[in-house]
C-alpha cells in the first residue's frame, strides 16, 4: 500500500512544485461555495454547510476512509476504499485539482474516472484546511470506541 502514497506524493510536487503549504480556514469556507452544488457538511441533524447531493456529505472527510461515505460511488473510488487509506489534506488538495487524474495516479489504471467532474483550479489548500476543521476532533486520545473495524470486512 505504501508505493501508492509515495506516487500521490510525487504528483502533489508536480502540480505544486514546492512542499504541502498550510492552508487557510476562512478562505477555504469561500471556496467551499463551488463545491455546494454537489457536497453538504452535515453531522446528524447539524446542518453546516447546505449543499447538493450529487456528491457525498464531506463532513469529516479528512481523516475519513476515500470513499467512505454511505454514497454510491464510482467504481475507480470504491476500489480504494476497500485498502481502508484515510484521506489527509495534502491528497484531497491533489484531489480536486483533477480528480480523474489522481485516480489514475493512485490506482495506476489509465482508464479510471471520477464521477466528480468538477476541478478545483485554485485554493485547494485552504478548502481543505476549511475540511480539516468541520469534523469530529482528530487528535483526541481517549475518543478510543471510534475505531471501526469495517475497514477489514472481507465480504467478497
Ligand atoms: C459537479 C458536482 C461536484 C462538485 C462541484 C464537487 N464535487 Fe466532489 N464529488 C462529486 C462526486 C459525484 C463525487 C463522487 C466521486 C466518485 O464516486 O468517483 C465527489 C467526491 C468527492 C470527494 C471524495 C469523498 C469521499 O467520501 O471519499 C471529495 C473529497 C470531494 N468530492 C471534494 C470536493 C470539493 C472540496 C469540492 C469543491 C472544491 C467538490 N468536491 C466539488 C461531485 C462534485
Amino acid at each position: 500500500m505504501k508505493s501508492l502514497w509515495i506516487s500521490a506524493a510525487a504528483l502533489t510536487l508536480t502540480l505544486s512544485g514546492a512542499a504541502f503549504a498550510e492552508g487557510d480556514v476562512a478562505k477555504g469556507e469561500k471556496t467551499f461555495k463551488k463545491c455546494r452544488a454537489c457536497h453538504a457538511i452535515v453531522n446528524g441533524d447539524d446542518v453546516i454547510q447546505k449543499g447538493g447531493k450529487t456528491g457525498p456529505n464531506l463532513y469529516g472527510v479528512i481523516g475519513r476512509v476515500i470513499g467512505g461515505e454511505d454514497y454510491k460511488y464510482g467504481s475507480s473510488l470504491a476500489a480504494i476504499a476497500e485498502s481502508g487509506q484515510v484521506w489527509d489534506e495534502e491528497q484531497l488538495e491533489v484531489y480536486v485539482a483533477n480528480p480523474s487524474d489522481w485516480l489514475k495516479d493512485i490506482t495506476g489504471d489509465s482508464s479510471a474516472k471520477s464521477k466528480m467532474t468538477f476541478k478545483l483550479k485554485s485554493g485547494g489548500e485552504d478548502v481543505a484546511a476549511y475540511l480539516a476543521s468541520v469534523g469530529p476532533e482528530m487528535e483526541d486520545d481517549d475518543d478510543d470506541d471510534s475505531e471501526e473495524e469495517s475497514t477489514e470486512s472481507n465480504d467478497s
